[in-house]
C-alpha cells in the first residue's frame, strides 16, 4: 500500500488481510510498537518518528524484510507503509528475488493534501491499530475500541505541524516511487477521497482482475 498519510492506506490494508488472508505488515505499527516496548529498533526510530521524518533505511530496511521472510508470509503478504524510498524500494526487489518471488501489485491510494489533514485531525487508534475517525467513523462508545475495548488515542505524530512535515516527507522521497513502480507495469491507482467501502471494491476488482490474468 503506497500513499500519503492519511489517504486510507491502512484501512484497505485490513480489509484486505480480511480478504486475502495474507499476514498484514503496516511498518509505521511495527515501528510504534517498538518505540513503545524500548527495542533497539525503537530508540533508533523514536526521534525521526516524533518529528515526522523517515526513519533512516538502513533502520528500516533489515526490519521489514526480516519481517517479510518469515514461515507466515511463504503464500504472500500485504506490506502497508513499505517501501518510502528508492532504496527500500530495491532492497525489497532483491531480498524477494532471492527468494524466487515477486511483488504483484502496488496499490497507491491518492488524496489531497487539505483533505488527509482533515482526516488525521479526527483520527484515533487503539493499541492493536484499530482506526476510527471521530466524525466518519466513529466508535460505539466514546474513546473505546469496539474490537477489543482498549482506550483509543491520538498518535503523537498527528498533530498539525507534524501531519505537516509528513506531507513534505511523502511529496519529497515517497512519491518517486510512484514513477518507479509505474515504469514496472504494478502500480495501480485508487481514489482515496471516495467512501472506504467504494475504495475496497475497486480495490477487490483490481486484484480479481489481475490474479485472472496471472493465471492466464
Ligand atoms: P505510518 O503509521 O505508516 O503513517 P502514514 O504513512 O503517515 O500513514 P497514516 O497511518 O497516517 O495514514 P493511512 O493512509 O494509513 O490512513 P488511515 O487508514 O489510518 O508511519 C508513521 C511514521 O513511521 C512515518 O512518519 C515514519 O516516521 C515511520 N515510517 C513508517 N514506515 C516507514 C518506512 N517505510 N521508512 C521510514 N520510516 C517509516 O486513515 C486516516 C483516517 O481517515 C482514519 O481516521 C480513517 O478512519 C479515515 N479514513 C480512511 N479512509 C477513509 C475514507 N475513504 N473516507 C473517509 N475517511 C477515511
Amino acid at each position: 500500500m503506497l500513499g500519503p498519510p492519511g489517504a486510507g492506506k491502512g484501512t484497505q490494508a485490513l480489509r484486505l488481510r480480511e480478504d486475502l488472508r495474507l499476514p498484514y505488515i503496516p511498518a509505521g505499527d511495527m515501528l510504534r510498537e517498538a518505540v513503545s516496548e524500548g527495542t533497539d529498533l525503537g530508540r533508533l526510530a523514536k526521534e525521526h518518528m516524533e518529528e515526522g521524518n523517515l526513519v533512516p533505511d538502513d533502520v528500516v530496511i533489515g526490519a521489514i524484510l526480516e519481517r517479510c521472510e518469515a514461515a507466515d508470509c511463504r503464500d504472500g503478504f500485504v506490506l502497508d507503509g513499505f517501501p518510502r524510498t528508492i532504496p527500500q524500494a530495491e532492497a525489497l526487489e532483491s531480498a524477494l528475488d532471492d527468494l524466487g518471488r515477486k511483488v504483484t501489485a502496488v496499490l497507491l491510494v491518492e488524496a489531497p493534501d487539505e483533505v488527509v489533514v482533515k482526516r488525521i485531525s479526527g483520527r484515533r487508534i487503539c493499541k492493536n491499530g484499530h482506526v476510527y475517525h471521530l466524525e466518519t467513523d466513529p466508535p460505539t462508545r466514546p474513546d473505546r475500541c469496539d474490537h477489543d475495548d482498549l482506550p483509543l488515542t491520538q498518535r503523537e505524530d498527528d498533530r498539525p505541524e507534524k501531519v505537516r512535515r509528513r506531507l513534505q516527507v511523502y511529496h519529497d522521497q515517497t512519491t518517486p516511487l510512484i514513477e518507479y513502480y509505474d515504469e514496472r507495469g504494478l502500480l495501480r491507482r485508487f481514489d482515496g477521497t471516495r467512501d472506504p467501502d467504494e475504495v475496497q471494491d475497486h480495490i477487490r476488482a483490481t486484484l480479481s482482475t489481475i490474479r485472472l490474468e496471472e493465471r492466464l
